[in-house]
């Protein structure tokens, strides 16, 4: 049996010392060492990550990162780099960073990364030059990205993130839930005729997906007939069997591969509603900013890398100091479905308990990542993450300049960016709520009443991550960052990271599942008879 990481000498160094931290409150941290500020941020390219604001001290940072040599965290990044199958579950490897870096991966996966995007880039300047157009010789106008989980969520962000960089008059949207709402409102806005689908699944099997595409295959051949289907219809898999069945030619196949884990594959052929919005020097403008990630996260010293600090302290943050959730938030509010995409990034790749060895793990692994776009989140749940009982973990993220280009307004996304990070991590003491009651002539008995009630506990840790601009290129470097920060998490929790055995048991069940011809509930379908019978009496 291997010995969990939580018995090595560093791991245990860490836990004494976030027992001793525990009795200290930041603001003493930041009274106690005046050049805290200087010691605890870094700079790398034009990103900056403020970590003055987390629980530590300046021996945590190094106390991490010795846990982290003493996990072998380098060889681990050069194994992933290199294309060794370190998704052992699956016997895969993992080269989410060849599809965009040419010194990932071995020749072979180069050179098909390369074909695959010479054959991304001509298809999307056919179809931005009209020259690929639909069943009745009009241009495409609209591009309907019909996929789930990774297959949507990657390309929805990068759309939605750099609508300010969209060109060629080609509008994205998106199908994605099992329910047919999202389909039902396109279907009532778009003129079929100027619409191209795009079916986006790397299995090709996920029921969404498949039910959606069959019901849009009816509403482009409803209105334009059959034979319109092969005009309309692309597809994004590496099932090349259930493309056939759905009748996509070849010709109009996206390849996929299985060294890419869905959620990482954001820089694949799934981004293709992407790059048709954007154009193929945009998309690629993209590809190269998580590229400059990449080589900075291989080639840093731990102490000046961003990935890594921001994985070490998210382990410190989860582990350590039992906090159970992390809350992202963007003051951008191009950045409003990074919450999202980070929730199935970091979730879905560290929401385990079972370590590579098989073994149970006895410390708490990924948080919760929720969050929304600072400034709306704080007139909606940042009284609870002020005042509540639990304490959550805080990114904090913010362009300098609005993706428009002008720095004024963005000013004011700044200020609250930064006073509110202040706030957490300082509060408002009960006499300093007193005091400030006192000076506006409240009365005593008033005071003795409301001033508990104002009190914030502070205390609350956070990061900061500042970057030039929203565009193209800094969206990269952040979703790679995020990226190998994951990764991170995942060697010091011993876990893999690239497996998702957790949605299967769902999905089987709900494939058992009918609501027409009787049911028979199956193993671990107990009750759920009693259900289909409920909804099919009410029904009517
Ligand atoms: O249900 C989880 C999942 O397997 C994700 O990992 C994946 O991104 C999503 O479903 C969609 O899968 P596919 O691209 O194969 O349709």
């Amino acid at each position: 049996m291997k010995a969990l990481n939580s018995s090595t000498p560093a791991w245990n160094r860490l836990k004494a010392h976030a027992a001793e931290l525990g009795r200290t409150e930041i603001k003493d941290l930041f009274a106690s060492d005046g050049e805290r500020w200087r010691h605890l941020h870094v700079e790398a390219g034009d990103w900056l990550l403020d970590v003055s604001r987390q629980r530590i001290t300046r021996a945590t940072l190094p106390m991490l990162t010795e846990l982290a040599r003493s996990l072998d965290l380098s060889a681990r990044i050069e194994a992933m780099f290199r294309g060794e199958p370190i998704n052992s579950t699956e016997g895969r490897a993992v080269l989410h960073t060849a599809l965009r870096s040419d010194f990932a991966g071995p020749p072979g996966v180069r050179a098909e990364v390369a074909e695959s995007r010479a054959k991304l880039s001509a298809f999307t300047g056919a179809v931005r030059r009209g020259e690929q157009r639909g069943a009745t010789g009009l241009p495409f106008k609209h591009v309907v990205n019909i996929g789930i989980g990774g297959s949507d969520l990657g390309p929805l962000l990068v759309c939605d993130a750099l609508r300010h960089e969209w060109s060629g008059g080609i509008t994205p949207h998106f199908v994605s839930n099992v329910d047919r709402t999202q389909l039902d409102d396109l279907v009532h806005s778009l003129d079929p005729a100027e619409t191209l689908v795009i079916i986006c699944s790397k299995t090709f099997t996920t029921q969404e997906t498949q039910a959606n595409g069959r019901a849009a295959r009816n509403w482009i051949v409803g209105a334009l007939g059959e034979r319109a289907a092969g005009d309309h219809f692309v597809a994004v898999s590496t099932n090349a069997a259930a493309m056939d069945a759905f009748g996509i030619a070849p010709t109009r196949r996206f390849t996929m591969w299985d060294w890419v884990g869905g959620r990482y594959s954001v820089w694949s052929a799934v981004g293709l509603a992407a790059e048709l919005t954007l154009g193929s020097e945009r998309f690629e403008a993209f590809l190269a900013g998580a590229s400059e990630i990449d080589r900075h996260f291989l080639n840093t010293p731990f102490e000046r890398n961003l990935p890594v600090i921001l994985g070490l302290l998210g382990a410190w943050n989860r582990t350590f100091l039992d906090l159970p959730t992390l809350a992202v938030l963007p003051y951008d509010q191009r950045l409003a479905q990074l919450p999202a995409y980070l929730q199935q990034l970091e979730m879905e790749s560290n929401g385990k308990s079972v370590t590579l060895a098989g073994e149970h793990v006895d410390y708490p692994t990924a948080p919760v990542v929720w969050g929304a776009a600072g400034s709306n989140a704080q007139h909606s749940f940042f009284q609870m993450l002020h005042q509540g009982t639990p304490t959550a973990a805080l990114d904090f993220l913010a362009p300098l300049k609005g993706s428009w280009g002008d720095t004024e307004p963005q000013d004011l996304a700044l200020e609250n960016c930064f006073a509110q990070s202040q706030a957490f991590a300082f509060g408002y003491t009960l006499a300093e709520a007193e005091a400030a009651m006192r000076a506006a002539g409240v009365a005593g008995a008033d005071i003795a009443r409301v001033a508990p009630h104002r009190v914030h506990a502070g205390n609350r840790p956070s990061s900061l991550l500042l970057y030039p601009q929203t565009t193209a290129r800094t969206l990269g470097n952040l979703l790679a960052l995020y990226e190998h920060s994951v990764f991170v998490q995942g060697v010091v929790w011993g876990i893999n990271s690239f497996d998702q055995y957790g949605v299967e048991l769902g999905k089987k069940l709900a494939a058992k599942l009918s609501f027409h011809g009787g049911h028979a509930p199956g193993e671990g379908a107990a009750g759920i008879g009693s259900l289909i019978a409920y909804v099919n009496a009410k029904r009517g």
